[in-house]
């Protein structure tokens, strides 16, 4: 192994322009009067359909425009989509509106030639809208591409927290991550399930992944699991139960392969399933 640590690169000609435009989002979303499906429709307007900026509300009902045209112009208001969570039972409907409008300018954002794999605008436009979509967010929070989320309100995020590519963060009953925790590409954190009989008997449980945790690549965590410090979930595994502090987990079901060098004395005595931490 060889240590790779990520260069500075310099800085982009646009960095002004990019910085002014996350400004000015920023203080709109700060503005306590601001009418956030309306911030988030005007942006994505100005992103996508330039030409229909100025003139978005004529445009929707201008009947000699497509009407393919219209309808796409139409869904760039989040008032005018659906959104998955919205269907379930116990969505807080007063607190999705709040942060569906920045989930959609979130998604949307990614599918456009600006966005995406534009690595350093569109982690600091998601760092931003995360502090008014989740429950809690810490310092330098990175989110990269084609992240999901279900409400986005229950998730608790703590400081240096890294999300790479495609992955789920299903915060249905409760995602609360630590400090300094990598997700990386792929990987899927649960807190729902359904019941084998019934697919409508849905059990919600809190998910949490402790301080220093790694869930790696394509990897899953499933409802109610709790990762403890420093504990790590190897390539493709399934987490069906706790994962122990300083733990190296593989496999489906995932199951402690070794312990990481540097774990404190405790952590280092491997144990049968039955002897694993409560959650
Ligand atoms: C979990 C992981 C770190 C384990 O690495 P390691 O501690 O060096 O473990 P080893 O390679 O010595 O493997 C130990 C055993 O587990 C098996 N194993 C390792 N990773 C596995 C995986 N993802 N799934 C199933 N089995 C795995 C090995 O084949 C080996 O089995 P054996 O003892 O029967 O030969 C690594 O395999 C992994 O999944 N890495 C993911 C990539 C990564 O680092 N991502 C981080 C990005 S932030």
């Amino acid at each position: 192994m060889v240590l790779r640590p990520l260069h500075p690169l310099p800085p982009r000609s646009d960095a002004s322009l990019a910085n002014a435009w996350l400004e000015q989002l920023s203080a709109s979303l700060a503005d306590p009067t601001c009418n956030r499906f309306d911030l988030c429709r005007r942006t994505l307007t100005e992103l996508a359909y330039p030409q229909f900026a100025s003139n978005w509300e004529t445009a929707v009902a201008d009947e000699s425009l497509p009407m393919a045209t219209r309808l796409a112009l139409n869904a760039l208001d989040a008032r005018n989509i659906t959104l998955e969570p919205e269907y379930y039972a116990e969505c807080d409907q007063d607190r999705f509106q709040q942060v569906k409008p920045l989930l959609w300018l979130w998604y949307s954002f990614d599918r456009l030639p600006i966005g995406g794999q534009n690595i350093d605008l569109g982690v600091r436009l998601r760092r931003l809208l995360a502090r008014h979509i989740f429950k809690r967010v810490g310092a330098n929070f990175k989110a990269f591409q084609h992240v999901e989320v279900t409400f986005g309100y229950n998730l608790e995020v703590g400081d240096d927290v890294v999300v790479h590519r495609h992955v789920l963060l299903d915060d249905r009953g409760g995602i609360r991550i630590g400090n300094k925790v990598s997700i990386s590409d792929y990987a899927n954190i649960y807190s729902h399930t359904h019941s084998i009989v019934e697919q409508a008997d849905v059990t919600n449980a809190l998910t949490v992944l402790e301080d220093g945790v790694r869930v790696t690549y394509h990897a899953t965590v499933l409802a109610g699991v709790h990762v403890n410090e420093q504990g790590m979930v190897g390539a493709v595994a399934v987490a069906t139960k706790d994962v122990r502090p300083y733990h190296v987990y593989v496999g489906i079901p995932a199951k402690s392969v070794r312990v990481k060098p540097n774990a404190p004395e405790p952590a280092t005595i491997l144990r049968t399933a039955d002897q694993r931490m409560p959650r």
